[in-house]
């Protein structure tokens, strides 16, 4: 195990009742408020009304940052800097899921300095402060809620990316179950994948000796194969969003992949995908990983492929290693496909051969020219994983 230092300071306030805490958590960071939200789901839920009733009562001001499209666009950042910096608002709330709360890290950065924000996510402008941010989450997915790390898209430069700092980390978070119910079918299956994803990719590495870590992350995969397909039959069953929740918060926050080098390999594929076509990201993931496992299958890594599928997937082991990791990505394939109803192919979702070549060599460019990891990719590693997505 790798030495690590694993810092996560946001306050959890998990459950059905802690909405009316909203107005004393922000108060203790600021008083004027930026309210961020999508594209309307949060209206139509009376979510909003809610928060802005209990800011009301506690004689807190707020303005608005509505359209923050999934898949977040430089242009909502550039929107919402421009209203924090007219107002002096001092504070930012985060209504939604990981677009809004990825828009709203960036309008907290970028608000403290006076060049263009696009910058910082292409690492040309440090981030040394941020206005505080507080998440509402209404989806259960990208984990954005408890992590320091923002991903934001330039259509006109086909670019999405990452970038993190430990100033735009929420100083809290509100997670109330019950906020998911509406999630439609198509993004519960969505979240699903992503949170496994975030998962899978803290897990498939090598020779770390973390042994605590993977065991935790088995168990957070396991919990989404039990509750993903009960939330997306039955999305009011309480126990099911209340176990996907939790578990989107714990994939990424730093815990399952403390002590050992990861790649994010599958995340850096996808980037690309959703750049280019703005395609839901944990479709994109759920598509790509099966794939990807195949590809990298090999002496080194078929132990690793072997063990997810009998502590997973409950596969039985064979004397034959191959044949139990290739039974383990079936398995996975046969889950996103069979219990979540994902379109398993790149063509279903409006994706064709056009612009693989190009996808795979920006994946390795915008990866800082490599991906190394559970197995190195080269960009013709990712064009024949894309192919093999068709
Ligand atoms: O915009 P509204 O109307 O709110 O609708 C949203 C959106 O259409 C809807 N939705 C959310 N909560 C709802 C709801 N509809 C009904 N009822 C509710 N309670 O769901 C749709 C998707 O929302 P979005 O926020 O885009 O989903 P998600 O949380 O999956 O976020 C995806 C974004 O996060 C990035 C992704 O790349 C993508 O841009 N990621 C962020 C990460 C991070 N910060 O750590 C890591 C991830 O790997 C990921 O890359
Ligand atoms: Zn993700």
């Amino acid at each position: 195990m790798q030495d690590f230092i694993f810092e996560v300071s946001t306050k959890i306030l998990f459950g059905r009742d802690n909405l009316k805490k909203l107005s004393k958590e922000i108060k203790a960071h600021g008083n004027k408020v930026l309210i961020c939200y999508g594209g309307g789901s949060v209206k139509r839920s009376g979510l909003y009304d809610k928060i802005v009733a209990n800011l009301k009562e506690n004689n807190i001001e707020y303005k608005d940052l509505a359209g923050i499209e999934p898949n977040p666009r430089i242009e909502s950042v550039k929107r919402g800097i421009e209203i924090v910096k007219e107002n002096n608002i001092d504070f930012i709330l985060a209504v939604g899921g990981g677009s809004v709360i990825d828009c709203a890290k960036l309008v907290a950065a970028g608000a403290k300095i006076e060049a263009d924000p696009w910058k910082i996510v292409l690492g040309e402008e440090r981030v040394r402060e941020a206005l505080p941010i507080g998440a509402i989450l209404t989806i259960a997915a990208t984990g954005s809620e408890m992590d320091n790390l923002s991903v934001i898209s330039n259509m006109d430069t086909k670019q999405k990316l990452a970038w993190g700092s430990k100033y735009v980390l929420p100083k809290f978070a509100i997670m109330n179950p019950e906020y998911t119910y509406t999630v439609p079918k198509y993004h519960t299956a969505a979240g699903s994948a992503d949170i496994m994803s975030h998962t899978m990719e803290n897990y498939f590495s090598l020779n770390d000796g973390c042994y605590m870590q993977d065991r935790m992350s088995e168990g957070i995969l396991k919990t989404v194969i039990n509750y993903g397909p009960i939330a997306y039959n039955d999305p009011e069953n309480y126990e099911a969003r209340a176990n996907l929740m939790w578990s989107s918060s714990w994939a990424i926050n730093g815990l399952l992949g403390s002590g050992k080098s990861t790649a994010w390999s599958v995340h850096a594929m996808e980037h690309e995908l959703s750049a280019y076509y703005d395609i839901t990201h944990g479709v994109g993931l759920a598509i790509l990983t099966p794939r990807w496992l195949r590809h990298v299958l090999n002496d080194e890594t078929v132990e690793k492929i072997a063990t997810f599928g009998k502590n997973v997937f409950e596969i039985e082991e064979t004397s034959d290693r191959f044949e139990d990791a290739n039974k383990a990505i079936d398995a996975l394939h046969k889950f996103f496909k069979e219990e979540l109803n994902i379109p398993m192919t790149l063509k279903e979702i409006g994706i064709d051969e056009t612009h693989l070549r190009e996808m795979a060599d920006a994946t390795i460019t915008h990866n800082g020219g490599n991906i190394m990891g559970f197995v190195e990719l080269s960009s013709e590693d990712v064009y024949e994983i894309f192919k093999e997505s068709l």
